[in-house]
């Protein structure tokens, strides 16, 4: 479906971003294997919520959804470690890198035979990466492609703990072999190039995992689970939308209620911040392990700076957007370090350049990222979204900025993560 966006003379108003998606997926995967039951509020929505329910319920782990109003919860009955059973027909990941790199951690150490699969996006991502971890620790799995792509089956059962060096910064690898670990012979250490998201590693403390972190190490050893209760914060990564709007609109100010911003996560706040953006952090507040704000964004002079480094797998989801922001700034951003982008739910890199170029910015490819020449007057046209919500979002949040319409083709893209975007979008304007 194609989505229209009128340039707005103002943006203001207050947005609550859906739940955020990492942690949903870690406390309905991690409470599904947990010793009792739990309760998981302000769950992520979308389609990817879907595929990691799904894929937990066909593995028979019993969750279901309760309240209404404002109350909507899910109830989450964890069966043990050992309490999921052999699943008698595939699971289906739609969309959802994370779901089945995390899943395929528990497929790999339960004592019965699986297929997972995925869409069309999904079973062009690398599997590689978690296989060859997991075959180390004894794990039987095949693959597609020689290994390297779903559908993967797994017979599983039998691991042993690894000391792993893992060869790119990713929280859905790390998370994979973590999950194996809990099952496996021994202790299970993984060794980052650098910091990713870490809320699998906390969410395992909080329940009482024998879990350990020592700068980029971390180890875990085999342990039950206690269930715990979470409230999931707004999603950082689609608060992200909302904020580059908010800095990079002439005249705007954009609030974003309930952020959750661990710091493994806050890479978008210290590049906005780098860039000149003006904004606050209001509220700050603690729940279960997991931090999170209100964060308020103002019309900002904006400034080209370098982005790459260790901060990289900090921000890699909100990439895109930023790249947008770097169109609305003085003097040139550099985005390097990046060749993960390459390989998400679309080719990032090549998505956002193609977009935004055809809004009229001065962008070019690298191999590893992009470079923006900023200060570009950014015109309506037609853009495609590759059916990547996140590419989507993007130029949504470049045809408020642009001049006249601009047409986002496969913008319903945007329902894998964020189903009422485009309304909150719509809310948002005022003298439109
Ligand atoms: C995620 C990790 C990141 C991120 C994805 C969610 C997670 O992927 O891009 O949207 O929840 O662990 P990688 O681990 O592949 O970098």
């Amino acid at each position: 479906m194609e989505r229209t966006v009128e340039h707005r003379a103002r943006l203001e108003g207050a947005v609550i971003p859906p739940g955020d998606k990492s942690i949903s997926h870690r406390a309905a995967l991690l409470n599904a294997i947990a010793d009792g039951d739990a309760r998981v509020s302000n769950f992520c929505v979308g389609d990817d919520r879907s595929s990691m329910l799904g894929c937990l319920r066909g593995l028979g782990a019993g969750i279901e959804e309760r309240g209404s109003g404002g109350e909507e919860h899910f109830i989450i009955r964890g069966g043990g470690k050992l309490g999921l059973s052999e699943p008698d027909d595939a699971l289906y990941s739609g969309n959802s890198g994370t779901t089945m790199r995390l899943v395929s951690g528990l497929l790999a150490a339960l004592p019965f035979f699986s297929v997972i699969t995925g869409d069309a996006s999904l079973r062009r991502r690398p599997m590689k990466r978690i296989l060859l971890p997991l075959e180390m620790m004894g794990a039987r799995v095949m693959g597609r492609g020689g290994g390297s792509l779903a559908p993967l089956a797994f017979e599983g059962g039998c691991l042993r703990g690894i000391e792993y060096e893992m060869p790119v910064a990713s929280a859905q690898l790390k998370s994979c072999i973590l999950i194996a670990g809990l099952y496996a012979e021994g202790e299970t250490t993984v060794v980052q190039p650098a910091e990713s998201r870490d809320h699998t590693e906390r969410m395992m403390g909080a329940m009482g995992a024998d879990v350990e972190k020592d700068g980029l190490r971390v180890t875990v050893r085999p342990s039950n689970l206690k269930p715990v209760d979470i409230q999931v914060p707004s999603d950082i990564s689609g608060a992200a939308f909302w904020l580059v709007a908010g800095a990079a609109h002439p005249n705007a100010r954009v609030t974003v209620r309930g952020v959750g911003i661990n710091p493994s996560r806050t890479g978008v706040l210290d590049v906005l911040r780098e860039m000149g953006a003006n904004i606050r952090v209001e509220n700050a507040r603690e729940d279960g392990n997991e931090p999170s704000a209100d964060l308020v964004a103002e019309s900002s002079d904006l400034r080209g700076i370098d982005i790459g480094g260790e901060i990289i797998p900090r921000v890699i989801d909100e990439l895109p957007a930023l790249a947008m922001a770097a169109s609305q700034a003085r003097g040139v951003t550099t985005i390097r370090d990046a060749a993960e982008l390459r390989v998400k739910e679309s080719d990032r890199i090549s998505a956002t350049a193609e977009g935004l170029s055809a809004l009229g910015a001065k962008i070019r490819e690298t191999d590893d990222g992009m470079t923006i020449e900023g200060g570009a007057k950014l015109r309506g046209a037609e853009v495609a979204s590759h059916g990547d919500h996140r590419i989507a979002m993007t130029m949504a949040v470049a045809g408020l900025v642009a001049e006249g319409t601009t047409a986002i083709g496969e913008a319903d893209a945007a329902d894998v993560s964020y189903p009422s975007f485009w309304e909150t979008l719509d809310r948002l304007g005022a003298g439109g």
